[in-house]
């Protein structure tokens, strides 16, 4: 069974037909590029599959489950992740500390632990830095886990959104599947 599949999506912009019965599958572990002139309608398909936009026909399936019409914090605790055409990395932050900040809720610790900084507190942060610095490794960015997010080339901050997207804590990281307000 495919991961991601993608049946007959059919996207109008009023009278502009912006995606016409598209189809496609992706299989887990597969890599994947969408090509196409400007205009062509690849942003769409990006919006359609993390339910920014509607599609007036057709369906979309992840792990074999509808989530066509689900809203994009939905599909995102689904663990479909996305990055914007415009960076949004927290700029004055490390590389590590911006994929750490998409596990931090999941933390148990609160206030009170954070400002003794008790053992538990210590071992949970030291458990989230690991998960970050596993997910930069992923992407082949770990080198850069301590330079600041704004000094790194474009390439490497892509590089570092994505490894942020992968494997976060669905509770705390839902912002990222948002679109700009
Ligand atoms: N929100 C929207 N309202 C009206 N038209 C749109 C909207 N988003 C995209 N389009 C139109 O849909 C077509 C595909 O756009 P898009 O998916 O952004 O293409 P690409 O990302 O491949 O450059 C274009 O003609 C674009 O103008
Ligand atoms: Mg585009």
């Amino acid at each position: 069974m495919a991961q991601l599949q993608m049946d007959n999506i059919t996207v109008k912009f009023g009278g502009l037909v912006a995606l016409s019965k598209l189809s496609f599958s992706i299989n887990t572990a597969e890599i994947v590029g969408l090509i196409g002139p400007n205009g062509a309608g690849k942003t769409t398909v990006f919006n359609v599959l993390t339910g920014v936009y509607r599609a007036s026909s057709g369906d979309v399936r992840f792990n074999g489950n509808s989530i066509l019409g689900k809203r994009p914090h939905e599909i995102f605790s689904r663990g479909v992740a996305r990055t914007f055409q415009n960076i949004r990395l927290f700029s004055a932050m490390t590389a590590v500390e911006n994929a750490m900040v998409a596990r931090h809720c999941r933390s148990g610790t609160g206030v009170v632990g954070a400002i003794f900084r008790t053992g538990a507190q210590r071992r949970e942060e030291r458990q989230i830095r690991d998960r970050a610095l596993e997910a930069l490794a992923f992407m082949g960015v770990d080198r850069y886990a301590d330079t600041v997010a704004a000094n790194l080339s474009y390439g490497l901050q892509r590089r570092l959104e994505i490894a942020r997207a992968w494997h976060p804590s669905p509770r705390c990281s839902s912002w990222m599947n948002r679109p700009p307000a």
